[in-house]
């Protein structure tokens, strides 16, 4: 079994790290993979969205399996590609047409309310429509939300107290502030209550439940400062007990599926379910049709059954016959940045010490130079550690973190802190 896993971040180095533990006899392949995956797996150097490169490994390294950690490729139709150029691999990540459940705001939205999927009430609106996307706007009670439709890596959605300010910002997403993205622009009612993220995988027909968790988004302690891609996770997630679970899963999860056949969305591939828990009943926030990072950094770690002989019988459909096992433990992995990230910052500079208490080093943004790893990117690390509660897995990753060192790294100090007074009582 020739495995090939796309993506260069901490989620890729998570995904094939546990691959890479399977009984199944295997060879792992990353495109491009990091200095983290070479240590088990072979790196192919490209891009994630040269498909042309994708299609040339798939053929000469007779790949069996691809799975797709990032959702831009997916967005941009990997998996048709490969349906047609390379149709013997199976592949892990959505047809295009799926992809658009995270590609495209409005799509989702629509999706939803078809389905009966609990979500907030919303109005899609583009620059021809701007005096009535106002008119929307006014009719609504403050927080004000407002989401480019399109990918916007992250930044497209803008929460603002003001009206005023609202009209302004949307009439700047109109004039080209998120780009394409920004052409249709999705206005939605506030949720207001406790976030955290589901994940499946899917065969389009069955599913896996895999851990939940919860990620960390602003840059600074106590939730404060610019939005990341996401300073850290925990999982399992106290409040995420089995009454609310069993809501996630008929309300959310079993509806979206059973959506996803019937508006034959070919799908075969992880779900993110980015969830807002109000007042004990899940709404959804998002569909990321991919595993997030950091979560999965927690989640992987927290996997027992062989994640390999999943995603194997899900590229076949097979996945009613799967069981997954998940361990108790709890698991908080911590991001080390470069200083000054989410804005510029410096990179280049070597990464030095070693984890302890069997933590895992997952590498985000790292490379090779001089022999030497060094930071590359904004997030750099993400170093993960298990144990029986949140308190002591916490207490394991920040001793893990304070024995690695670079020029300006920079970290939270406050990640799980706020589940640790909700902590206690049944998880999972
Ligand atoms: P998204 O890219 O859709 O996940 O939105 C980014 C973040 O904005 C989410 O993680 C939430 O924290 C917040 N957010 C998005 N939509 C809403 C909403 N309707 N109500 C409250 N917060 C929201
Ligand atoms: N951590 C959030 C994401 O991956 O989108």
């Amino acid at each position: 079994m020739n495995v090939l896993v796309i993506g260069g971040g901490g989620r890729e180095h998570a995904i094939a790290w546990k691959i890479n533990q399977s009984r199944i006899e295997h060879n792992l392949f990353c495109l491009p993979g990091n200095p983290g995956t070479a240590v088990f797996a072979t790196n192919i150097p490209g891009k994630v969205t040269d498909f042309a490169l994708v299609k040339e490994t798939v053929l000469s390294k007779a790949i069996d399996l691809v799975v797709v950690g990032p959702e831009v490729p997916l967005v941009e139709g990997i998996t048709d590609f490969l349906a047609a150029e390379a149709p013997a691999v199976k592949v892990i990540g959505p047809s295009k047409k799926g992809a658009m459940l995270e590609g495209s705001k409005d799509f989702a939205k629509d999706f939803m309310t078809r389905h009966g999927i609990p979500t907030a009430r919303y109005a899609t609106f583009t620059a021809e429509s701007y005096d009535e996307a106002c008119a929307f706007l006014g009719g609504m009670e403050p927080p004000y939300v407002l989401k480019a439709d399109g990918l916007a890596a992250g930044k497209g959605v803008l929460i603002v107290d003001d009206l005023q300010q609202a009209k302004a910002l949307l009439k700047d997403i109109f004039d080209g502030k998120f780009g394409d993205a920004g052409a249709k622009v999705v206005i939605e009612q506030f949720l207001d209550g406790i976030e955290m993220s589901a994940f499946v995988l899917t065969d389009g027909k069955d599913y896996l439940l895999l851990p939940e968790a919860k990620d960390y988004k602003r840059i600074g302690d106590g939730d404060t400062g610019l939005n990341t891609g996401g300073m850290g996770s925990v999982s399992p997630v106290c409040f995420a007990d089995e009454a609310f679970m069993d809501k996630v899963r008929s309300r959310i999860i079993e509806p979206t599926i059973a959506g996803i056949a019937k508006d034959s969305l070919d799908y075969k591939g992880f779900i993110f379910f980015g969830l807002m828990n109000c007042g004990g009943d899940p709404y959804v926030i998002e569909y990321n049709v991919r595993m997030g990072d950091p979560e999965t950094e927690s989640v992987m770690t927290r996997i027992k059954s062989d994640l390999l002989e999943h995603l194997i019988a899900c590229g076949e459909g097979r996945l009613a016959d799967e069981e997954i096992v998940i361990s108790p433990d709890a698991a908080v992995t911590v991001i080390i940045a470069s200083g000054g990230y989410p804005e510029e910052y410096k990179s280049h500079y070597q990464i030095m010490g070693n984890a302890s208490k069997g933590a895992h080093v997952f590498h985000c943004g790292t490379a090779y130079e001089d022999g030497f790893i060094v930071s590359a990117g904004g997030r750099v690390l993400a170093v993960t550690a298990n144990a029986p509660d949140i308190a002591q897995a916490r207490e394991d990753a920040y001793d893990a973190v304070g024995n690695i060192f670079f020029t300006d790294c920079y970290y939270r100090n406050d990640i799980a802190c706020d589940l640790l007074s909700l902590e206690g009582g049944d998880e999972d």
